[in-house]
């Protein structure tokens, strides 16, 4: 399938180059902008994309690109940071300017190149760089010019390499999709291959070539990624062939153990083990508040449960399937690929079978090439049903870490309840889909109030709704006030038990998204 590397010298936006591309439907990588390229396979790759960096060129450890990408006869297209080091690595000069030139500035078009064909004269363009242009190399010649007098594109005139100073990546640059649609159709000349159907079907013929005939076993978690790859295993491999293991904790959200089950038969599982482990899991709760102690005793519930449960359903050798994303697994300087991994890996239970697994490289991972919205998408074609492609995210520990204090089956069964009261509400009003993520939270106090006549104490719920990307930094979502008060009251009617509603207006940072 035609390509477009990504050289990633570590800016917070390479991330976004790789989505846009992929948005032309064409497929995008991104390596490390310092890798070498003999290690890598070309065959397919159209042309090379150098990003922006934190670094200046003339840092001691600024990341430089393998020489053999100037010399692979590939279109390159440099920006920011990597228009920079096109300029440094061909004789030109780069310098610190007195004033760095960030925000938004037009471009003046002083000469005709493909990269700006379509685009006007005058476009809106957004800078972030302190270091710029002092002298071109001399093959090179300039293409526009910022509102600031600073070199805005230049274009080198023996080879096919082309470099930007602003970042035609962010929104904030007018019709910036244009300009890399330019780069990777007109001058790289790639084709637009990248269609969900088209991953289908080579992931499926990835899958059969690296598990043969051994049985796949996939650890359910109910949520997006892990569903929609058992929908990939399924709809690659005779279903007699894939495992898949479901741990209910007692700890899961209203009807989830069934809703889960039917989407699963629903998409053809044939060996789908549903282990009920409430007990399990409510007897190692028991007498515990301490939230990292709540986590801890999950923790090795799951691990002593899950290899159990292995062990009795698949005595034999066995292939591993994980649903790691993309930005999981992308090696950055300072992108969400790097975060992402320390908080997956945070959260993450170590089982020893599972490392052992991955040490001996008996994985498949049949969503590391997808961004969090292409799952979506190719759920959807592979029929995973809408609700479960919407859900919000839900935690690995469940509504242990919810519900403050002790865990027991009683406070459980109330914030299971509620909860679903909240959710119900969110989405008969429309609004679940524009929230990230909501959810109930049960506190450990008890609150007066009144009902008639009489005084009494009553459970206190905390609901939480928030904006975000990806779980790192959160918004408080702002609630229409009418919604939130007969919300409010909606829970405190039909929920007899709780006494009094409270909305959690804290973001993240300083908050976490969940309470504990
Ligand atoms: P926090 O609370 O850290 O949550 O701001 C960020 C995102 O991660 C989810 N989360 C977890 N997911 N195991 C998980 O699988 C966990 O232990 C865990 N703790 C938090 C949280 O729901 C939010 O989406």
């Amino acid at each position: 399938m035609d390509t477009i590397l990504i050289l990633d010298f570590g800016s917070q936006t390479t991330q976004l180059i790789a989505r846009r591309i992929r948005e032309l439907s064409i497929y995008s990588r991104i390596v490390p902008g310092d890798g070498r390229l003999a290690d890598m396979d070309l065959s397919e790759v159209k042309g090379i994309i150098l990003s922006g960096s934190p670094h200046s060129v003339h840092d001691a450890d600024a990341p430089i690109p393998d020489p053999s990408v100037y010399e692979s006869g590939l279109p390159v297209l440099g920006i920011c940071y990597g228009l920079q080091r096109l300029v440094h690595d061909h004789g030109g000069q780069v310098e610190q300017q007195q004033r760095r030139e960030y925000g938004r500035a037009r471009q003046q078009i002083t000469g005709g190149h493909p990269l700006f064909e379509g685009m006007e004269d005058g476009f809106v363009s957004w800078m972030s760089h302190g270091d710029s242009i002092e002298r071109l190399p001399q093959d090179a010649e300039l293409v526009s010019e910022s509102e600031h007098g600073l070199p805005g594109c230049i274009a080198f005139r023996e080879r096919n390499f082309v470099g930007i100073q602003f970042h035609p990546e962010v929104t904030h640059t007018e019709a910036g999709t244009l300009v890399l649609e330019n780069f990777a159709v007109r001058i790289a000349g790639a084709r637009r291959q990248w269609t969900m159907d088209a991953y289908a079907e080579q992931m499926s013929a990835e899958l059969v070539a690296r598990v043969g005939s051994s049985p796949v076993l996939l650890l359910i978690s109910g949520g997006v990624d892990s569903t929609v790859t058992a929908a990939m295993l399924l709809a690659a491999l005779p279903p007699e062939q894939v495992h898949l293991m479901y741990v209910d904790t007692g700890l899961m959200r209203y009807r989830e153990t069934e809703e889960v089950r039917r989407g699963l038969e629903a998409l053809g599982a044939k060996h789908l083990y549903i282990v009920d482990a409430e007990e399990a899991f409510l007897s190692a709760l028991a007498g515990i508040s301490d939230p990292e102690e709540k986590r801890r005793a999950i923790g090795d519930t799951f691990v002593r449960v899950q290899e159990a449960e292995i062990r009795a359903h698949i005595p034999g050798d066995y292939v591993l399937a994980q649903g790691t994303l993309y930005t999981d697994y992308v090696e950055s300087g300072r992108g969400v690929g790097e975060k992402a991994r320390v908080i997956k890996s945070h959260h993450n239970v170590r089982s020893p079978l599972i490392e052992a697994k991955r040490d001996a490289g008996e994985v498949v991972e049949p969503l590391i090439h997808l961004y969090k919205d292409e799952v979506r998408e190719l759920g959807a074609r592979l029929g995973v049903r809408d609700d479960i492609i919407r859900r919000h995210p839900f935690p690995g520990p469940g509504l242990a870490v919810r519900i403050l204090g002790e865990v027991t089956r009683e406070r459980c069964a109330l914030l299971r309840q509620v909860d679903n009261t909240y959710i119900t509400e969110l989405k008969e009003r429309g609004l679940y889909d524009e929230i990230w993520q909501a959810f109930a939270v049960l506190l450990p106090i008890r609150s007066v109030g009144v009902a008639g006549d009489e005084r009494g104490y009553g459970s206190v719920i905390a609901l939480r709704a928030v904006g975000s990307r990806d779980g790192m930094t959160a918004d408080v979502y702002p609630f229409p006030t009418d919604h939130l008060l007969e919300i409010s009251s909606i829970i405190t009617n039909r929920h007899p038990e709780v006494g009094r509603v409270v909305y959690d207006v804290s973001s993240k940072p300083p908050a976490t998204i969940e309470w504990e």
